[in-house]
Protein backbone atom coordinates (compact mmCIF):
# COMPACT_ATOMS: atom_id res chain seq x y z
CA UNK A 1 0.00 0.00 0.00
CA UNK A 2 1.27 3.44 -0.79
CA UNK A 3 2.00 6.06 1.68
CA UNK A 4 0.35 9.81 1.50
CA UNK A 5 3.29 10.94 0.19
CA UNK A 6 3.57 8.51 -2.64
CA UNK A 7 0.16 8.99 -3.53
CA UNK A 8 0.15 13.01 -3.79
CA UNK A 9 3.26 12.62 -5.55
CA UNK A 10 3.05 14.44 -8.93
CA UNK A 11 6.32 13.26 -10.23
CA UNK A 12 6.69 12.63 -13.95
CA UNK A 13 3.16 13.71 -14.52
CA UNK A 14 2.07 16.90 -16.76
CA UNK A 15 -0.46 19.23 -15.81
CA UNK A 16 -2.15 21.70 -18.13
CA UNK A 17 -3.49 24.62 -16.16
CA UNK A 18 -5.70 27.35 -17.76
CA UNK A 19 -6.21 30.74 -16.74
CA UNK A 20 -2.19 30.54 -15.43
CA UNK A 21 -1.97 34.17 -15.41
CA UNK A 22 -5.19 34.57 -12.99
CA UNK A 23 -5.29 34.37 -9.40
CA UNK A 24 -6.45 31.31 -8.99
CA UNK A 25 -4.65 29.58 -11.66
CA UNK A 26 -0.90 30.51 -10.63
CA UNK A 27 -1.64 29.08 -7.21
CA UNK A 28 -3.05 25.93 -8.40
CA UNK A 29 0.02 25.63 -10.12
CA UNK A 30 2.50 26.45 -7.29
CA UNK A 31 0.56 23.46 -5.72
CA UNK A 32 1.37 20.85 -8.40
CA UNK A 33 4.73 22.29 -8.69
CA UNK A 34 5.17 21.34 -4.84
CA UNK A 35 4.05 18.13 -5.73
CA UNK A 36 6.97 17.37 -8.77
CA UNK A 37 4.68 18.07 -11.27
CA UNK A 38 5.73 19.32 -14.64
CA UNK A 39 3.27 21.96 -15.78
CA UNK A 40 2.28 24.12 -18.82
CA UNK A 41 0.36 27.29 -18.32
CA UNK A 42 -1.89 28.48 -20.59
CA UNK A 43 -3.67 31.83 -21.03
CA UNK A 44 -4.61 34.71 -23.38
CA UNK A 45 -2.36 37.12 -20.97
CA UNK A 46 1.21 36.57 -22.14
CA UNK A 47 2.53 39.35 -20.17
CA UNK A 48 0.98 37.56 -17.10
CA UNK A 49 2.29 34.60 -17.91
CA UNK A 50 5.63 35.53 -18.09
CA UNK A 51 5.39 37.43 -15.03
CA UNK A 52 3.86 33.85 -13.17
CA UNK A 53 6.54 31.82 -15.00
CA UNK A 54 9.18 33.89 -13.84
CA UNK A 55 7.90 33.64 -10.19
CA UNK A 56 7.30 30.14 -9.92
CA UNK A 57 10.44 29.24 -11.53
CA UNK A 58 12.32 30.90 -8.95
CA UNK A 59 9.90 29.49 -6.30
CA UNK A 60 9.94 25.70 -7.41
CA UNK A 61 13.23 23.98 -9.18
CA UNK A 62 10.86 20.44 -8.82
CA UNK A 63 8.81 20.34 -11.83
CA UNK A 64 9.77 21.90 -15.44
CA UNK A 65 7.77 24.68 -16.17
CA UNK A 66 6.65 26.28 -19.54
CA UNK A 67 3.33 28.96 -20.95
CA UNK A 68 1.80 28.87 -24.11
CA UNK A 69 -0.61 31.91 -24.74
CA UNK A 70 -3.92 30.89 -26.22
CA UNK A 71 -7.46 32.44 -26.75
CA UNK A 72 -10.11 30.48 -25.97
CA UNK A 73 -12.52 32.27 -27.98
CA UNK A 74 -10.88 30.40 -30.75
CA UNK A 75 -11.82 26.96 -31.04
CA UNK A 76 -8.66 25.81 -33.01
CA UNK A 77 -6.41 27.60 -30.87
CA UNK A 78 -8.15 25.86 -28.30
CA UNK A 79 -7.70 22.30 -29.88
CA UNK A 80 -4.09 22.85 -30.78
CA UNK A 81 -2.93 23.78 -26.79
CA UNK A 82 -3.05 19.77 -26.95
CA UNK A 83 -1.02 19.17 -29.11
CA UNK A 84 1.51 22.12 -28.51
CA UNK A 85 1.53 20.79 -25.11
CA UNK A 86 2.43 17.35 -26.22
CA UNK A 87 5.05 18.66 -28.32
CA UNK A 88 6.85 20.40 -25.60
CA UNK A 89 6.61 17.99 -23.14
CA UNK A 90 5.53 14.61 -24.76
CA UNK A 91 3.05 13.61 -22.26
CA UNK A 92 -0.09 14.66 -20.94
CA UNK A 93 -1.97 13.66 -17.76
CA UNK A 94 -3.28 16.78 -16.18
CA UNK A 95 -5.85 19.18 -16.89
CA UNK A 96 -7.51 21.96 -14.64
CA UNK A 97 -9.69 24.59 -16.88
CA UNK A 98 -9.49 27.49 -14.48
CA UNK A 99 -9.91 30.17 -17.02
CA UNK A 100 -12.91 32.24 -17.39
CA UNK A 101 -14.98 35.22 -17.92
CA UNK A 102 -15.45 36.08 -14.45
CA UNK A 103 -17.18 39.20 -12.42
CA UNK A 104 -14.32 41.49 -13.28
CA UNK A 105 -13.58 40.79 -17.04
CA UNK A 106 -14.10 43.69 -19.30
CA UNK A 107 -16.60 42.54 -22.11
CA UNK A 108 -19.02 44.56 -23.69
CA UNK A 109 -22.69 43.44 -22.12
CA UNK A 110 -20.87 41.80 -19.78
CA UNK A 111 -20.64 42.77 -15.97
CA UNK A 112 -23.62 44.84 -16.43
CA UNK A 113 -27.12 44.94 -15.23
CA UNK A 114 -30.13 42.71 -16.48
CA UNK A 115 -31.15 45.07 -19.05
CA UNK A 116 -28.08 45.63 -20.49
CA UNK A 117 -26.41 41.85 -20.32
CA UNK A 118 -25.72 40.98 -24.12
CA UNK A 119 -26.06 37.38 -26.37
CA UNK A 120 -22.91 38.45 -27.37
CA UNK A 121 -21.27 38.69 -23.96
CA UNK A 122 -23.32 35.05 -22.94
CA UNK A 123 -21.88 33.22 -26.07
CA UNK A 124 -18.42 34.80 -25.38
CA UNK A 125 -18.47 33.31 -21.69
CA UNK A 126 -19.94 30.06 -22.26
CA UNK A 127 -16.81 29.51 -25.06
CA UNK A 128 -14.22 30.71 -22.51
CA UNK A 129 -15.59 29.02 -19.65
CA UNK A 130 -17.35 25.57 -21.00
CA UNK A 131 -16.99 25.12 -24.28
CA UNK A 132 -13.07 25.67 -23.81
CA UNK A 133 -13.22 22.59 -21.06
CA UNK A 134 -15.47 20.05 -23.90
CA UNK A 135 -12.69 21.20 -26.90
CA UNK A 136 -9.82 20.30 -24.63
CA UNK A 137 -10.99 17.27 -22.92
CA UNK A 138 -12.15 15.96 -26.24
CA UNK A 139 -9.12 16.73 -28.18
CA UNK A 140 -7.22 15.02 -25.06
CA UNK A 141 -8.97 12.26 -24.37
CA UNK A 142 -6.63 9.69 -26.78
CA UNK A 143 -3.76 11.01 -24.87
CA UNK A 144 -5.15 11.04 -21.69
CA UNK A 145 -6.49 7.57 -22.24
CA UNK A 146 -3.08 5.90 -22.36
CA UNK A 147 -1.90 7.44 -19.58
CA UNK A 148 -1.91 6.44 -15.79
CA UNK A 149 -3.18 8.90 -13.24
CA UNK A 150 -5.24 10.97 -15.96
CA UNK A 151 -7.18 13.45 -13.97
CA UNK A 152 -9.27 16.63 -15.53
CA UNK A 153 -10.20 19.33 -13.01
CA UNK A 154 -12.84 22.16 -14.11
CA UNK A 155 -13.08 25.11 -11.67
CA UNK A 156 -16.98 26.04 -11.28
CA UNK A 157 -18.46 27.96 -8.85
CA UNK A 158 -20.83 28.53 -5.92
CA UNK A 159 -22.94 30.29 -8.47
CA UNK A 160 -22.74 26.85 -10.58
CA UNK A 161 -24.57 25.29 -7.46
CA UNK A 162 -26.91 28.17 -6.57
CA UNK A 163 -28.61 31.55 -7.44
CA UNK A 164 -26.96 34.88 -6.67
CA UNK A 165 -28.10 36.53 -3.27
CA UNK A 166 -28.51 40.61 -4.91
CA UNK A 167 -29.11 41.42 -0.92
CA UNK A 168 -25.23 41.41 -0.86
CA UNK A 169 -24.37 43.27 -3.54
CA UNK A 170 -27.26 46.20 -2.62
CA UNK A 171 -24.94 49.95 -2.79
CA UNK A 172 -21.83 48.45 -4.51
CA UNK A 173 -21.41 48.49 -8.48
CA UNK A 174 -20.75 44.95 -8.25
CA UNK A 175 -22.71 43.42 -11.20
CA UNK A 176 -23.80 39.59 -11.75
CA UNK A 177 -23.85 38.62 -15.78
CA UNK A 178 -26.74 35.28 -15.52
CA UNK A 179 -24.19 33.33 -18.13
CA UNK A 180 -21.61 33.45 -15.13
CA UNK A 181 -23.44 30.78 -13.44
CA UNK A 182 -25.17 29.22 -16.28
CA UNK A 183 -21.84 28.71 -17.64
CA UNK A 184 -20.20 27.29 -14.21
CA UNK A 185 -23.56 24.93 -13.70
CA UNK A 186 -22.47 23.83 -17.38
CA UNK A 187 -19.31 22.72 -16.68
CA UNK A 188 -20.59 20.47 -13.34
CA UNK A 189 -22.58 18.47 -15.86
CA UNK A 190 -19.47 18.35 -18.29
CA UNK A 191 -17.40 16.68 -15.59
CA UNK A 192 -20.23 13.97 -15.32
CA UNK A 193 -20.28 13.55 -18.64
CA UNK A 194 -16.49 12.73 -19.28
CA UNK A 195 -16.74 11.09 -16.05
CA UNK A 196 -18.98 8.77 -17.43
CA UNK A 197 -17.57 8.66 -20.79
CA UNK A 198 -14.13 8.36 -20.29
CA UNK A 199 -14.07 6.08 -17.75
CA UNK A 200 -12.10 4.10 -16.43
CA UNK A 201 -8.83 5.70 -17.08
CA UNK A 202 -9.73 8.91 -16.78
CA UNK A 203 -11.17 11.00 -13.68
CA UNK A 204 -12.93 14.38 -13.84
CA UNK A 205 -14.18 16.22 -11.33
CA UNK A 206 -15.12 19.69 -10.42
CA UNK A 207 -14.02 22.21 -7.75
CA UNK A 208 -16.38 25.28 -6.83
CA UNK A 209 -14.86 27.87 -4.93
CA UNK A 210 -16.87 30.11 -2.98
CA UNK A 211 -16.05 34.03 -3.13
CA UNK A 212 -12.21 34.52 -3.00
CA UNK A 213 -11.29 38.11 -0.97
CA UNK A 214 -10.39 40.39 -3.44
CA UNK A 215 -10.64 44.10 -1.71
CA UNK A 216 -14.49 43.78 -2.58
CA UNK A 217 -16.68 46.76 -1.46
CA UNK A 218 -16.43 46.81 2.68
CA UNK A 219 -20.28 46.47 2.50
CA UNK A 220 -20.32 43.45 0.21
CA UNK A 221 -17.29 41.50 2.68
CA UNK A 222 -19.27 42.20 5.55
CA UNK A 223 -22.87 40.53 4.44
CA UNK A 224 -20.46 38.10 2.59
CA UNK A 225 -18.81 37.00 6.14
CA UNK A 226 -22.15 37.31 7.61
CA UNK A 227 -23.64 34.55 5.15
CA UNK A 228 -20.89 32.41 5.62
CA UNK A 229 -20.65 29.93 8.16
CA UNK A 230 -16.73 29.88 8.19
CA UNK A 231 -17.44 33.46 8.89
CA UNK A 232 -14.74 34.81 5.84
CA UNK A 233 -14.03 35.04 2.19
CA UNK A 234 -12.03 32.50 0.66
CA UNK A 235 -8.33 32.77 -0.35
CA UNK A 236 -6.30 31.32 -2.84
CA UNK A 237 -4.88 29.11 -0.99
CA UNK A 238 -7.85 27.26 0.27
CA UNK A 239 -7.76 25.56 -3.49
CA UNK A 240 -4.28 23.92 -2.76
CA UNK A 241 -5.68 20.82 -1.01
CA UNK A 242 -8.52 20.86 -3.14
CA UNK A 243 -7.00 20.54 -6.61
CA UNK A 244 -4.26 18.28 -4.99
CA UNK A 245 -6.32 16.08 -3.92
CA UNK A 246 -8.89 15.67 -7.00
CA UNK A 247 -5.47 15.38 -10.04
CA UNK A 248 -3.38 13.28 -7.76
CA UNK A 249 -3.84 9.44 -6.86
CA UNK A 250 -5.29 10.84 -3.33
CA UNK A 251 -8.41 10.26 -5.38
CA UNK A 252 -8.09 7.33 -7.69
CA UNK A 253 -11.39 6.52 -6.50
CA UNK A 254 -13.40 9.55 -6.95
CA UNK A 255 -14.50 10.70 -10.15
CA UNK A 256 -17.88 12.46 -11.50
CA UNK A 257 -17.88 14.57 -8.42
CA UNK A 258 -18.17 18.35 -7.19
CA UNK A 259 -15.35 19.09 -4.02
CA UNK A 260 -17.16 22.69 -2.84
CA UNK A 261 -14.56 24.77 -0.97
CA UNK A 262 -16.94 27.37 0.46
CA UNK A 263 -16.71 28.17 3.93
CA UNK A 264 -20.01 26.44 4.24
CA UNK A 265 -21.93 28.78 2.06
CA UNK A 266 -23.72 26.13 0.46
CA UNK A 267 -24.70 24.28 3.92
CA UNK A 268 -27.36 26.32 4.85
N1 LIG B 1 -12.50 34.76 -7.57
C1 LIG B 1 -13.58 34.17 -7.08
O1 LIG B 1 -14.22 34.65 -6.13
C2 LIG B 1 -14.05 32.86 -7.66
C3 LIG B 1 -15.10 32.18 -7.03
C4 LIG B 1 -15.56 31.00 -7.58
C5 LIG B 1 -14.98 30.50 -8.74
N2 LIG B 1 -13.97 31.18 -9.33
C6 LIG B 1 -13.41 30.62 -10.57
O2 LIG B 1 -12.01 30.46 -10.43
C7 LIG B 1 -11.39 30.61 -11.72
C8 LIG B 1 -10.27 31.63 -11.61
O3 LIG B 1 -10.78 32.87 -11.18
P1 LIG B 1 -9.83 34.05 -10.71
O4 LIG B 1 -10.52 34.69 -9.59
O5 LIG B 1 -8.43 33.57 -10.55
O6 LIG B 1 -9.97 35.03 -11.96
P2 LIG B 1 -8.84 35.74 -12.82
O7 LIG B 1 -9.54 36.75 -13.64
O8 LIG B 1 -7.71 36.17 -11.96
O9 LIG B 1 -8.33 34.55 -13.78
C9 LIG B 1 -9.03 34.15 -14.93
C10 LIG B 1 -8.03 34.01 -16.07
O10 LIG B 1 -8.72 33.58 -17.23
C11 LIG B 1 -8.09 34.20 -18.34
N3 LIG B 1 -8.97 34.26 -19.50
C12 LIG B 1 -10.12 34.95 -19.61
N4 LIG B 1 -10.59 34.88 -20.86
C13 LIG B 1 -9.73 34.09 -21.56
C14 LIG B 1 -9.67 33.65 -22.91
N5 LIG B 1 -10.54 34.06 -23.85
N6 LIG B 1 -8.64 32.85 -23.30
C15 LIG B 1 -7.69 32.49 -22.40
N7 LIG B 1 -7.68 32.89 -21.11
C16 LIG B 1 -8.68 33.69 -20.70
C17 LIG B 1 -7.77 35.61 -17.85
O11 LIG B 1 -6.78 36.22 -18.65
C18 LIG B 1 -7.35 35.35 -16.41
O12 LIG B 1 -5.95 35.23 -16.27
C19 LIG B 1 -12.50 31.02 -12.67
O13 LIG B 1 -12.93 29.88 -13.37
C20 LIG B 1 -13.58 31.55 -11.76
O14 LIG B 1 -14.85 31.44 -12.32
C21 LIG B 1 -13.49 32.34 -8.82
Amino acid sequence: MRTVQQLMDLSGRVALITGGAGHIGQVIAAALLEAGATVALCDRDEPGLERVCSTLSSQFSSGELDYFRVDFLDENETRGLISKTMQRFQKLQIIVHCAAFVGTTEYPGWAEYLDRQSVAAWDAALRVNVTAAFVMTQEAAPVLKQQQGSSVVYISSIYGLCGPDMSLYEGTAMKHPAAYGVSKAGLLQLARFFATTLAPEVRVNAISPGGIWRRQPEAFHTRYKVRTPLGRMGVEEDLKGAVLYLASDLSSYVTGQNLVVDGGWCAW
